[in-house]
C-alpha cells in the first residue's frame, strides 16, 4: 500500500519513522508481520522510565501503514503521560492491528501477536482497546503472561470501560466546579459523542444525577438501545459542534476539536473518554484556553481503564480501583487551578506534573 503514496527515492527523503510530526523520542517501534494469518501489526514503547510500557491494542482499517503509524506514536506517547500523571509505575506503549476487527481478526492472529509480544519480554504489556474484546486478550494470554485487560474468570479485572466512565463522569463533575463553582450536574445539557462502551456508562451517571443528556454515534442501532434504556434524547441536527449545551464530551474517536470545529463550540466544558481529543494539542488547547471553555485532559480522566488493569499487575482489589478512579476529581481540580496560576493550557499543566515525575524517576533510576 506504501507503493502508491509514495517512491522509493521519495522514501529515503521523508526519515519515514523518526522523522515523523507524531514521533516523540519513542524507545522502540516494532513491525510486526505474519503471512499466515494476515498479521500486520505496529507496537510502540514511548516510554519505560516509570515501569513497562502498557497500553491496549487497536484493530482498525486505517486507509494506510502513515495512519496506522501515526496513530500508534501519538497513542503510546499519551499511555506515558496518563499513567505518569495517574501515579501509577508504568510507562508508555500502544499497538495498532491493520484491518477490520469484523471481519478479519482471527483467533490464530490474536495468539500471533501475542507472541510478538512475548517476544518483548515485558517491556510492553498490551491490553484492550478499539476493535478488541476482554475475549481476545484472553486468546492473547494463551501465549503470553504480557497481557492485562483479560475476563473475571480467568483472573483479570475485567471490562475496563464502566471504570473508563466513572473517571471521566469524575473529571466532568471536576470541570463543572472549577467553571460553575458547584459539581452538580443536574439540569446541565450534556452532548455524548459515542455511545460504546464508555460513552453509554458515562449516559448512566448523567441521566442519575439529572443532567439533560443529548447522544450522538454513526450506529442507529445502538442510539435507539441507549436511548429506549435511560430516556434520553438523539442528536437530529447534522453538525453537533455548533448545538447550544453545557458539556460536550467525545467518547468515539480522537481530533474532533480542530480547526474545523474549534470556533463553532459552544460548550463551556469539554469532558470525554476518547484519547487525543485535540488535533493539535498546543494550538487548539490555547484556542479553548482563549475562549474560556474548560478543558478536562483526555489522558488524565480517562485513566480509569488503565487503574482497572493495573490492578492485574499489582493484585489491588475493586475497592482500590474506585479509589482510585474516583481521586480522579482531586487531580482534575488541581490541573484546572494549576493551568490558571500558572497562565498556561490545562492540557500543558497535565503535560508539566507528568514529566516532571518523569524526569524525577529517571534521576533516581540514574543514581
Ligand atoms: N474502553 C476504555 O476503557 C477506554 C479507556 C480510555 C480511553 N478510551 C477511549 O474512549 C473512546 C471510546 O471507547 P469505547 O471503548 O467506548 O469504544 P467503542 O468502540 O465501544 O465505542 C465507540 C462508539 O463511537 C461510535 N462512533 C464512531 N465514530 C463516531 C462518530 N464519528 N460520531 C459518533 N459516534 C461515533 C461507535 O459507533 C461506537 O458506538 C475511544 O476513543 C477509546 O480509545 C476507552
Amino acid at each position: 500500500m506504501t507503493s502508491e503514496l509514495i517512491t522509493s527515492k521519495e522514501l529515503i527523503k521523508m526519515d519515514p519513522v523518526f522523522g515523523q510530526h507524531s514521533f516523540d523520542d519513542h524507545e522502540q517501534i516494532v513491525f510486526c508481520n505474519d503471512k499466515d494469518t494476515g498479521l500486520k501489526a505496529i507496537i510502540g514503547i514511548h516510554s519505560t522510565v516509570l515501569g513497562p510500557a502498557l497500553g491496549g491494542t487497536r484493530m482498525w482499517n486505517y486507509k494506510n501503514e502513515w495512519e496506522a503509524l501515526n496513530d500508534v506514536l501519538r497513542l503510546s506517547r499519551g499511555m506515558t503521560f496518563k499513567s505518569a500523571i495517574t501515579g501509577l509505575d508504568l510507562g508508555g506503549g500502544k499497538a495498532v492491528i491493520i484491518g477490520d476487527a469484523k471481519t478479519q481478526k482471527t483467533p490464530e492472529l490474536m495468539r500471533r501477536f501475542g507472541e510478538f509480544v512475548n517476544g518483548l519480554s515485558g517491556r510492553y504489556i498490551t491490553a484492550e482497546d478499539v476493535g478488541m474484546t476482554t475475549k481476545d486478550m484472553d486468546t492473547v494470554r494463551e501465549v503470553t503472561p504480557y497481557v492485562t485487560g483479560i475476563s473475571e474468570s480467568k483472573g483479570g479485572a475485567g471490562n475496563p470501560s464502566p471504570v473508563t466512565a466513572y473517571g471521566v463522569f469524575m473529571g466532568m463533575k471536576a470541570a463543572a466546579k472549577f467553571q460553575y463553582g458547584s459539581d452538580v450536574l443536574e439540569d446541565k445539557n450534556v452532548y455524548v459523542q459515542g455511545i460504546g462502551n464508555v460513552g453509554e456508562a458515562l449516559v448512566e451517571h448523567l441521566v442519575n444525577e439529572g443532567a439533560n443528556v443529548t447522544i450522538s454515534d454513526i450506529s442507529q442501532e445502538r442510539l435507539e438501545e441507549v436511548r429506549n434504556k435511560f430516556g434520553v434524547t438523539i442528536y437530529g441536527g447534522n453538525d453537533i459542534y455548533s448545538e447550544a449545551m453545557d458539556i460536550y464530551a467525545p467518547c468515539a474517536l480522537g481530533a474532533t476539536i480542530n480547526d474545523e470545529t474549534i470556533y463553532k463550540l459552544q460548550a463551556k466544558i469539554i469532558a470525554g473518554a476518547a484519547n487525543n481529543q485535540l488535533e493539535d494539542e498546543n494550538k487548539h488547547g490555547g484556542i479553548l484556553k482563549d475562549r474560556g471553555i474548560v478543558y478536562a485532559p483526555d489522558f488524565l480522566i480517562n485513566a480509569g481503564g488503565i487503574i482497572n488493569v493495573y490492578a492485574e499487575l499489582e493484585n489491588y482489589d475493586r475497592q482500590e480501583i474506585m479509589r482510585k478512579t474516583e481521586n480522579i476529581y482531586h487531580t482534575t481540580l488541581e490541573i484546572l487551578d494549576h493551568a490558571k496560576v500558572n497562565d498556561i493550557t490545562t492540557h500543558m499543566a497535565a503535560l508539566n506534573i507528568a514529566r516532571e515525575r518523569i524526569a524525577t524517576r529517571k534521576r533516581e533510576n540514574s543514581k
